[in-house]
């Protein structure tokens, strides 16, 4: 009545199907990629600790306008004294000039939009 062969092979197909993602992956390294950016050339260092931007940049933008706009503080000094001015398009987009592929490139793979270009003029043009 059962034919063992049979169920053995059909399982074995069956395993195999199933596994093919695992394979695949392994054969070829895929991973979730996470955007590529395209970091600022003749910086090494943003206004925060790194991690600290990624994960905080939108707070730090909303203190600089409060402070800009409502107490009139414009500028912060680094602790190495570098002085930058609280601004979006003059400080934060003077260093990172593409914006396109910064910003925009991990704002929309994270479907993220922020409204601040409908007033805040943003650099135009493919520069790099
Ligand atoms: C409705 C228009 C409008 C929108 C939208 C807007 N802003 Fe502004 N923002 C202004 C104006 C006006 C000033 C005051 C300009 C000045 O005094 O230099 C300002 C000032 C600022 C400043 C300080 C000065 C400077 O040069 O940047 C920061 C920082 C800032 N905004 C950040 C943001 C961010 C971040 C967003 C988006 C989340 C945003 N703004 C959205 C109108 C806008
Ligand atoms: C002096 C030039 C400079 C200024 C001004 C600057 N940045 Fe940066 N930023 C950099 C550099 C360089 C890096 C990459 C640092 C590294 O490789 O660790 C960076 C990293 C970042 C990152 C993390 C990127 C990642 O890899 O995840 C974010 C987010 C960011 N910046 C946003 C901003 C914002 C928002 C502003 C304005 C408030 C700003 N930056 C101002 C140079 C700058
Ligand atoms: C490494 C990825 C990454 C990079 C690079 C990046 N952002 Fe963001 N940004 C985010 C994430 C994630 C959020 C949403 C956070 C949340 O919703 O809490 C965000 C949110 C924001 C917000 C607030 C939007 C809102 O509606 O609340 C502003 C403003 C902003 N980013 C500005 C910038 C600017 C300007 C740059 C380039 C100089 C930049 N970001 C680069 C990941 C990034």
């Amino acid at each position: 009545m059962y034919d063992g062969g049979k169920i053995i092979t059909g399982l074995l197909v069956f395993l195999i199907l199933v596994t093919v993602p695992v394979w695949f992956n392994a054969a070829t390294h895929a991973q979730a990629r996470a955007p590529q950016l395209k970091l600022p050339e003749g910086a090494t260092a943003c206004v925060e600790p790194t991690a600290e931007m990624r994960a905080t940049h939108m707070e730090l933008l909303n203190r600089w306008r409060n402070a800009a706009v409502r107490s009139d503080e414009r500028f912060f000094t680094m602790p190495d004294g570098k002085v930058y001015e609280k601004s979006l398009s003059l400080t934060c987009l003077k260093c990172h000039d593409n914006k396109e592929e910064f910003c925009d490139r991990c704002h929309n793979y994270l479907a993220v939009s922020p409204y601040c270009w409908d007033c805040h003029v943003e650099p135009k043009g493919g520069r790099s």
